[in-house]
């Protein structure tokens, strides 16, 4: 089953709630948490994941691209974040890192940036409830999709079989109706799409769209069987 989380990195900040209630139906909201130091970027922090849990019952999927993901990441789980992805380029100690945010109970996720290989990171997979393979640099909205991710995803997909897992595998980055397809046939099931859904006239139909076409897309991908 596909899912679909919108990032509100393209949406109106100062409308969060209303941005929220305008992709009924989407499985998780996207939350872009950016430093300025370990991206060239600033977006929101702690008090504003706090405000919007309340504001919206879709859970919140927040994306640290942050310096000390150690110290910071539980931080947005007592916030009222479902799932919690920190960056392993970033992170002392990952699995002590993820074991934390489980405990504290939510989902623990770790992302690779797109020159970060996933293989030295197979023993940690375990540990994790999703992985995220960043299909663009990190830092910005509205970023062309990169191809050259394509058998990272496929690669990645394999190493969750081979182990029996059952976490998830996120893309992130350029995720539109022409680029869906190919991450929903290397293994990716669980999909961002900030400027593609809320550049799109009805964002909620945008989400039901993509939904729609990375099934279609999964079902017919060798990995799909095992599922
Ligand atoms: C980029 C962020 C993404 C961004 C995706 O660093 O992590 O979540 O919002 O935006 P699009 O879908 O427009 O590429
Ligand atoms: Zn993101």
């Amino acid at each position: 089953m596909a899912q679909i989380n919108p990032s509100i990195l393209s949406a109106d900040f100062a409308r969060l709630a209303q941005e929220a209630e305008a992709v009924r139906g989407a499985d998780w909201l996207h939350v872009d948490v950016m430093d300025n130091h370990f991206v060239p970027n600033l977006t929101l922090g702690v008090p504003i994941v706090e405000s919007l849990a309340r504001a919206t019952d879709i859970p919140l999927d927040c994306h640290l691209m942050i310096e000390q993901p150690d110290r910071w990441a539980p931080q947005y789980v007592e916030a009222g974040a479902g799932s919690v992805t920190f960056h392993v380029e970033a992170a002392a100690a990952p699995v002590r890192l993820a074991r934390e945010i489980r405990a504290k109970g939510a989902r623990a996720s770790m992302a690779l940036k797109p020159a970060t290989p996933i293989e030295p990171y197979e023993d940690l997979l375990p540990e994790l409830d999703m992985v995220l393979i960043m299909t663009v640099e990190p830092g910005f909205g509205g970023q062309a999709f990169l191809d050259i991710m394509l058998p990272k995803i496929r690669r990645t997909r394999e190493l969750i079989d081979k182990h029996g897992l059952s976490l998830w595998l996120q893309v992130d980055g350029g995720v539109a109706p022409s680029t869906i397809e190919r991450c929903a046939e290397a293994g990716a099931d669980v999909f961002v799409a900030g400027s593609a859904v809320y550049g799109a006239g009805d964002p909620a139909e945008a989400v039901r769209a993509l939904r729609a076409q990375a099934e279609t897309a999964a079902a017919g991908a060798p990995w799909a069987c095992k599922h």
